[in-house]
């Protein structure tokens, strides 16, 4: 187990669900310790996750946050964008101020980079929540860097729920399948939240009227949040919310016990135009391939609302 706090970057392309795991981290400073949060090109182009995550942090009442913008486009590839789950801001749903504090000069790859050379070896935990453009990107530039980390906590891929965004690919795997393949294949320790897990944690009607039973500006946001966000999945896939997939990354990291899964292989496709972006999980162990992702498949669901809940009411 690995003492708390923990040093944390997190990686991020808000996103209503991005905006829960940033709060939640920033409402738990005896868990996490925030080095930075660096956006990347994702739901949104790199513009508005820059500025949603200076909102997000405002919001959390936490402006002091060093934000910072990293990679507008994949490292090979042409942007793709989810406006439609995410609305043309990427955060729509309630109406937030427009940002006042600064965002970093420094490149956030350059930041990412900087840090783990800086923090003693294996001390910081990278949180990717998007496409993982950054973390390729500063592994290719500083490949020195890649022993020094931690862990990387991340949220992305798919086994048993396939795709979301094609048949076979989870969006933050499609987006950018050759940096994906890049982390999976770095050897760092992996733990992955994939949508098998994330499709577990569901907004339902009560626990998006326990956000706003909160009675504060963060608690009425996040069920905005919620109510615009789960609209989409509700649609498609007839669930009872939408799935709140990023936070599950920070839950995590504070309460490691609300979550099982299995060590296994895992690897990306990045060749074929049909399962491009798959996670091809070795779930059953039919391969002889090493495992590198603790694979989470499984949580408890409204212990893990109830850690969320009762976190957005500190902030
Ligand atoms: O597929 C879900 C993931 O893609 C989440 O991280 C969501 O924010 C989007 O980035
Ligand atoms: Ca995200």
């Amino acid at each position: 187990m690995i003492p708390h706090p923990r040093k944390i970057i997190i990686d991020t392309d808000p996103g209503q669900d991005d905006a829960f795991a940033i709060l939640l981290a920033l409402a738990s400073p005896a868990e996490v310790e925030v080095l930075g949060i660096v956006a990347v090109a994702g739901n949104v182009p790199l513009a508005l996750t820059q500025k949603n995550t200076r909102m997000i942090c405002e919001l959390a009442g936490k402006p002091q946050t060093k934000v910072f913008a990293g990679c507008d486009r994949p490292l090979q590839r042409k942007l793709v964008t989810a406006e439609h789950v995410h609305g043309k801001t990427g955060l729509d749903g309630p109406i937030l101020p427009e940002p006042v504090m600064a965002l970093q000069d420094q490149h956030g790859v350059d930041f990412i980079i900087e840090t783990l050379r800086r923090e003693p070896a294996g001390t910081v935990t990278l949180c990717p929540l998007g496409p993982l453009t950054n973390i390729a990107q500063a592994f290719l530039q500083a490949p020195d860097v890649i022993a020094r980390v931690q862990e990387i906590v991340l949220m992305g891929g798919a086994y048993f729920q396939v795709g979301n965004i094609t048949p076979a690919a989870e969006f933050n795997i499609y987006v950018d399948p050759e940096a994906a393949a890049i982390v999976f294949k770095s050897g760092v320790p992996l733990v992955v939240m994939p949508l098998d897990v994330t499709h577990k944690v569901l907004t339902t009607r009560a626990r998006v009227e326990a956000f706003r039973a909160i009675g504060s500006p963060v608690g009425r946001v996040a069920a905005d949040w919620a109510d615009f966000f789960e609209r989409f999945d509700k649609e498609k896939y007839g669930s009872d919310g939408g799935p709140l997939h990023d936070p599950t990354v920070i839950a995590y990291l504070i309460q490691p016990d609300l979550f099982k899964g299995r060590h296994i292989n895992v690897e990306i496709e990045t060749q074929s135009e049909l399962t491009l972006g798959m996670t091809v999980a070795d779930w059953w162990g039919v391969t002889d391939r090493p495992a590198n992702a603790y694979f989470i498949g499984d949580v408890d669901a409204q212990g893990f609302f109830d850690l969320l809940t009762e976190r957005l009411a500190r902030l």
